[in-house]
């Protein structure tokens, strides 16, 4: 059997920030941002919008793009850390919006590394269930938990919500054929406990009247130079890992689809590893870090730029809070 990627979709909001607009919240500049992070504008949910209508509509465009009606959808995971409702979950409002009849859904938290682990936690399921059809999606809001007083982390996070639909070609024993034309061919999922990027849920904290204690805002929390180091250590370890797990060398990826976290994470994992810049898609200058929505996003405007060929090996990898990291190769 094999687990492909058959569409991509995605969303973002209508309202685009520039670094320019972020020295009203802080003493910032233009210039430090795009120089410490490449990023030079992100997009902002406005009153009027909302995480779920992004989900929404990223589910739909993946689907359109697959050629795949609702009601064939067998699963459907989204990777968020804060939807718009906690209960019913944000999966189980796309199903109902898109009437994905039949398929079992639940959200997933894993941060920065959300739509990777889906990406996983989905093909592990289509396989042991001979699921046909799943949709994953990654969606964050992030502009709504940060903390507009700390210019070390407003300038950084931008909202969307991005995926694709898996399919599986139903083809064998139910064992997972690494020589298919196409598929995710291998994956490497991890999991390192670690607070240098936390996100409190504020109320949780003082749950009763019989509970005495302060209430902790509902913001991220971050030490920017302590993930800087560890995202540039994980994400080279991954690459060399993932790819060895494949049968690959590095060489025969043809474009890595790295988290949009900082162009130069990137571009230091780029230099160690001896990877051409060219083959590292990046996007983080026009939509700044997106979390769960970031390796997805990028995916979505690769598989649709003139870049994209069938049968091209990619690289996705991404980091993010708990800590945790997650990368797979796959062929399209
Ligand atoms: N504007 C101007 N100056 C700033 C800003 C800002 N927005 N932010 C920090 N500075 C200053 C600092 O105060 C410091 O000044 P000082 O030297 O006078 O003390 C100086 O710039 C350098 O600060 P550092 O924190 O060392 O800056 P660094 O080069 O490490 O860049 C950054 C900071 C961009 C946050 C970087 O560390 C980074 O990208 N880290 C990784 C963050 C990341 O990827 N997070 C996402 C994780 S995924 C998830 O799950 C959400």
């Amino acid at each position: 059997m094999s687990i492909w990627i058959a569409g991509t979709g995605s969303a973002t909001p209508s309202l685009s920030v520039p670094n320019s607009e972020m020295t009203k919240f802080g003493d910032t500049s233009d210039e430090w941002i795009t120089t410490a992070t490449g990023i030079k504008e992100r997009r902002v949910l406005s009153q009027d919008e909302t995480l779920q209508g992004l989900v929404d509509k990223a589910a739909e465009r993946a689907l359109e793009a697959a050629g795949v009606v609702p009601k064939e959808v067998d699963l459907c995971i989204v990777a968020t850390i804060a939807g718009d409702t906690l209960v019913p979950s944000t999966s189980s409002n796309v199903k109902r919006a898109l009437h994905m009849e039949r398929a079992v859904n639940f959200d997933l938290n894993m941060a920065c590394s959300g739509f990777m682990y889906a990406l996983w936690t989905a093909q592990s399921l289509m396989l042991a269930n001979n699921f046909a059809t799943a949709v994953v999606i990654g969606a964050e809001q992030l502009s709504r938990m940060t903390d507009w007083g700390d210019r070390s982390t407003f300038v950084l996070f931008g909202d969307a919500a991005a995926g694709c639909v898996l399919k599986n070609d139903m083809a064998g024993s139910g064992v997972l054929d690494i020589n298919a034309k196409r598929g995710i061919i291998a994956s490497d999922i991890r999991s390192h406990y670690d607070d240098t990027l936390c996100l409190q849920v504020s109320g949780l904290t003082t749950p009763t009247p019989f509970v005495d204690g302060e209430d902790l805002p509902h913001v991220v929390k971050m030490n920017g130079r302590a993930v800087f180091k560890f995202a540039t250590a994980i994400m080279q370890e991954h690459i060399e890992s993932v790819t060895k797990k494949a049968g690959m060398t590095i060489d025969d990826i043809d474009y890595f689809i790295p988290h949009q976290a900082n162009q130069r994470i990137v571009a230091h994992v780029a230099k160690v590893l001896g990877i051409p810049m060219e083959k590292m898609f990046l996007n983080v200058h026009k939509y700044g870090n997106t979390s769960a929505a970031s390796v997805p996003l990028a995916l979505d405007e690769f598989m649709r730029s003139g870049n994209a060929r069938a049968g091209q090996n990619l690289l996705m990898v991404a980091f993010g809070g708990g800590l945790s990291s997650a990368s797979c190769v796959v062929k399209v």
